[in-house]
């Protein structure tokens, strides 16, 4: 059996082998398979083909809001628990779409690692860059998987110096591919002196592990073709010299990613990332906080809400907020702290997503993710505690890059789209500004498909059909400044003054010539794209 404790002996073993985490890539490299394959050898699944049947990547929009009003499912999704060896896994998923950007980005608040997944032909693609430079404002540890390594893949090193020089992040070998595309046999697992024999007739089976002595051992010449063989050997040296070794520390401090080379759908490669994960992935980590930080094996319970999902029944309004548990052993039933309105909270319902039994959390620990069914109370960035006035920081939000104004069709309807926005702005799907002058609404968001699934909800979850149009305002920024300061910068532009949902003021605008304006008139007053939550 693995050690589950790593970097911080003193932690309480329930809390020591949870680790949590999520996959970043590029559509269509394989997150979903992956995942897949992870829940069935967390026993989580008796098959693969359960999870869903497509790929982000191939989604089109209809399915996509095929998906949105079919809850139950992005819900199921969003985290789940399983069990591998002596490690209790929570994968927390992160949206797939670009559009989403704010959304993944808050997820990864929730995690202490992530699996970066890369297409053995592709290398590194956009989405996974993006996701990357998201997890190193972080500090994340990395672990990386290369998949569909059954199919042409490009030369080992080049996909290995291509993470280097364009992640900016060393790269350890933890495994080393024998052949490619139909010649791939399988892997050398470099950390365990093993070799892995991929079987290509069922999908399902993990490899075949034959333990072998170094890479002379004879057995290998019974295994290997003479030709794989000898460029293996010729390879494993080269790496050996040329790349560093596996240094746990360095991991966990976000300077070296090991990579395990495999075929997730195939089954292949996918167990010894696992042990990998188990082994490298830290433990739950510290959460930075205020006026202090959180140390997970605390024994008062803390944590915070990084997602809100609302709607999920149209009927009932109800809405779920996901908590990170940052410190202590949760007990179904006990009385919380809802650190924002200093009220106490009974968490009764709370659901904790174990995708082999999806049932009532009696208990959870610090790194796990806990569903709270809420009417409300629970937005995004809030912190819950035994009592202590602590509150999460690091959960930040953007700016929006797109705004336009939306009207109810039936104008008599407008107090109630106003409170179908409020609930969307909370829920984190949107920002809504109130323009001081005027009526109606603008809503920013990061993607345009954002305002297509808006319309869509609003018209599904409130019965109030809505029409967005383009807003004479490009970009929004947050006032920040003292009082006299502030008053006196909204006076003489009104015009461009709006508030946000929590009622911060903020400042609309087309130009970014404006906005250097304002800077250099209104030296007292701070003009931000980003706002932490609170
Ligand atoms: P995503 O969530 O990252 O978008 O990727 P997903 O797992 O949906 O995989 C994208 C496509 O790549 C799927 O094929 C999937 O079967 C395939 N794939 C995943 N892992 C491997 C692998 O190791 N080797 C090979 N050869 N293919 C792999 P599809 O035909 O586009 O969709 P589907 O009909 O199979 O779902």
């Amino acid at each position: 059996m693995l050690d589950t404790k790593l970097n911080r002996p003193d932690l309480p073993a329930e809390i020591a082998r949870r680790r949590t985490f999520a996959i970043i890539s590029h559509p269509d490299a394989g997150k979903t398979t992956l995942t897949e394959k992870f829940l069935l050898f967390g026993g989580a699944i008796q098959m693969a083909g359960q999870v869903r049947a497509k790929g982000e990547a191939r989604r089109t929009r209809s399915d996509f809001m095929a998906m949105e009003k079919d809850r139950g499912i992005s819900v199921s999704a969003s985290a789940m628990s399983f069990d591998f060896h002596n490690f209790r896994f929570n994968l927390v998923d992160t949206p797939g779409h670009s559009d989403f950007s704010e959304d993944t980005y808050r997820t990864l608040t929730a995690v202490d690692a992530a699996v970066m997944v890369v297409d053995g032909a592709k290398g590194v693609e956009s989405q996974t860059q993006k996701l990357f430079e998201v997890c190193r404002l972080r500090d994340l540890p990395i672990l990386t998987f290369c998949n569909k390594m059954d199919r042409e893949s490009r030369d080992t090193f080049d996909i290995i110096d291509e993470i280097q020089q364009n992640l900016a992040i060393d790269v350890t070998p933890a495994s080393w591919p024998i052949g490619v595309g139909r010649e791939f046999l399988g892997c050398y697992d470099i950390l365990n002196d093993r070799l892995e024999l991929m079987d290509r007739a069922d999908r399902n089976r993990v490899a075949e592990s034959v333990r072998i002595d170094g890479l002379d051992d004879p057995k290998l010449d019974e295994l290997i073709p003479a030709n794989l063989l000898e460029k293996l050997r010729e390879e494993v040296e080269i790496a050996r010299e040329l790349l560093p070794p596996l240094d746990p520390q360095s991991v966990l401090e976000g300077h070296l990613t090991p990579i395990w080379f495999g075929s997730a759908i195939n089954s292949f490669g996918v167990k010894e990332l696992m042990e990998g994960i188990g082994t490298y992935g830290p433990e739950p980590q510290p959460q930075s906080a205020d006026p202090r930080q959180i140390s997970p094996e605390e024994t008062k319970v803390s944590g915070f809400v990084f997602k809100v999902q609302a709607n999920m029944d149209p009927k009932h309004r109800d809405r779920v907020a996901f908590v990170r548990m940052a410190s202590g052993q949760f007990k179904r039933g006990m009385k919380l702290t809802h650190v924002r309105s200093k009220k106490p909270m009974t968490i009764s319902n709370p659901v904790l997503f174990l995708a082999a039994d999806r049932e009532l959390a009696d208990e959870a620990w610090a790194g796990d993710i806990i569903g709270i069914p809420n009417h409300g109370q629970l937005r995004i960035g809030d912190t819950l505690t035994e009592g202590e006035m602590l509150r999460v920081t690091g959960i930040p939000s953007f700016a929006p890059e797109l705004l336009q104004t939306v009207r109810a069709n039936d104008p008599l309807k407008s107090k109630h789209l106003e409170k179908a926005l409020m609930q969307f702005a909370e829920e984190g799907a949107a920002k809504v500004f109130k323009p001081t002058i005027g009526s109606g609404f603008i809503v920013g968001v990061v993607g345009p498909l954002q305002f297509e699934v808006l319309a869509s909800r609003i018209e599904l979850e409130y019965g109030l059909p809505v029409r967005f149009e383009s807003s004479q305002f490009t970009s929004a920024r947050w006032v920040n400044g003292e009082k006299p300061a502030v008053d006196k910068f909204t006076e003489a532009n009104k015009q461009h003054i709006a508030h946000d949902n929590d009622g911060d003021i903020v400042y609309l605008t087309r130009l970014q010539w404006d906005i250097d304006r304002i800077e250099r008139d209104y030296p007292d007053v701070r003009l931000t794209a980003i706002k932490e939550m609170q």
